[in-house]
């Protein structure tokens, strides 16, 4: 099984930005983490990182065929991105969306995801181990196909 970790803007600043919302855990202890967890249930495993919307969306377009699953923290463009909705559609890669922190304990614009509907289920609030819950998620789909 093949799974891509796609985060968005920002997530590179993670321990740096906001700890008291996100907590002081880096990027890369997040992508160490990860790797780990993939690894020992013998998934392979890519990441990806950007500021930029297009760059996310081009990067989803090329997991067409490729990845088996997708885990995305789209991170602010969640609440503002057509163009991420509609390649995950465009896709249609099973997809698990993480968020960090509990988005919807937070600002109002916050509640608004405009890339769940292209989600087979969402995570917030559970901190960095969201990501290793959205993996079991797109595992026991994985298993049951
Ligand atoms: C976030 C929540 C978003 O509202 C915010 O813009 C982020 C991170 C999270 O992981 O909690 O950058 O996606």
């Amino acid at each position: 099984m093949k799974i891509l970790v796609l985060n968005g803007p920002n997530i590179n600043m993670l321990g740096i930005r906001e700890p008291d919302i996100y907590g002081r855990e880096t990027y890369q202890s997040l992508i160490e983490k990860v790797r780990d967890y993939c690894k020992a249930k013998n998934i392979d495993v890519e990441f990806y990182q950007s500021n930029h919307e297009g760059s996310l969306v081009d990067k989803i377009q090329e997991s067409y065929g490729k990845a088996d699953g997708i885990v995305i923290n789209p991170a602010a463009y969640t609440h503002t991105s057509v163009a991420l909705l509609d390649a995950l559609k465009a896709v249609s890669i099973p997809t698990v969306e993480v968020h960090i922190s509990e988005v919807d304990k937070r600002e109002d614009f916050r509640r608004v995801s405009y890339v769940r509907s292209a989600c087979i289920a969402t995570i917030s609030g559970h901190g960095t181990d969201g990501y290793l819950e959205a993996i079991d998620i797109l595992l026991k789909r994985g298993d049951n196909k």
